[in-house]
């Protein structure tokens, strides 16, 4: 059902498209959905090597990278496929469209959630990377060949290397010559945005979603304890 969804949604977006069948056996960015169902199903009950493979194979046929552990959405569109990379803590919205070339991956500092949440309609045009646990709001564009390294707030354009907001609503928004106090980015909302990706990471993360990390092994090793056990409760003096 969420499949055939998936395969009129890249019908009724491509152009080219000419129908539903020729979606189902042609479309890279449909066949890549399929797999990473599996994947992700196998990821979330801990067969993770099988999990790989799948995604390693998927790759192989679509040059499209999706870590068995990113979080897809309903009616993703993936145009051409090639060259593209979500990492393992990407989580994606509804309705979203990417192009070849986008890389929604780490900046490699940062453990735990590391990889961008994208809200629902976003678009990212090709070649553009996000990087970083970042949060990018609904309906926003990202421009072709852009970098992104700080959040994006709703219904917003982002351009450039960094990417810089240019339009909310549409309407030009330049901080830094434009005095028009009406269309900066609300940093409210942003905080806001980027405190529910946390609680839901957290959620997730309480739910057993995420299997922990390497570095959680390293930290919880560091510690002298396996991971996902209790501290132990520290002894009264009368214990000890
Ligand atoms: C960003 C984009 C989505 C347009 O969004 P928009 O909200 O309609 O924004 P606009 O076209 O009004 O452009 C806003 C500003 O950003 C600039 N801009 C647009 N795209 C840009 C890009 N990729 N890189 C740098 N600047 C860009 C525009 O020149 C404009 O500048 P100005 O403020 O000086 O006038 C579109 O330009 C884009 O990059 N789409 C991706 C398409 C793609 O990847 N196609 C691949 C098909 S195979």
């Amino acid at each position: 059902m969420g499949l055939w969804a998936d395969a009129k949604n890249i019908r009724e977006k491509d152009p080219a498209a000419r129908n539903v069948l020729e979606v189902i056996l042609l479309y890279p960015g449909f066949h890549v959905l399929v797999t990473h169902r599996i994947a992700h199903f196998l990821y979330r009950h801990r067969l993770l090597f099988l999990a790989r493979l799948v995604s390693q194979l998927s790759r192989h046929l679509t040059g499209i990278e999706i870590h068995p552990g990113a979080k897809i959405g309903q009616r993703l569109f993936i145009d051409h496929g090639m060259g593209i990379v979500f990492g393992e803590t990407t989580e994606i919205g509804d309705n979203c469209t990417i192009y070849h070339g986008v890389t929604l991956g780490g900046t490699g500092k940062d453990v735990g959630k590391r990889h961008p949440t994208l809200g629902n309609n976003v678009l990212i045009g090709a070649g553009a990377k996000v990087l970083g646990p970042v949060y990018i709001g609904d309906n926003v564009r990202i421009g072709a060949g852009s970098v992104v390294l700080k959040n994006v707030p709703s219904n917003a354009t982002a351009v450039g290397v960094p990417a810089e907001v240019v339009r909310v609503n549409s309407e030009r928004c330049c901080p830094a010559d434009d005095l028009d106090q009406q269309a900066l980015p609300d940093l409210q909302e942003q905080r806001i945005a980027q405190l529910e990706a946390r609680l839901s990471r957290l959620e997730a993360r309480l739910q057993g979603e995420y299997p922990p990390d390497r570095d959680d092994n390293a930290r919880f090793a560091f510690a002298g304890r396996p991971p996902h056990t209790q501290p132990e409760s520290p002894q009264s003096p009368e214990q000890e």
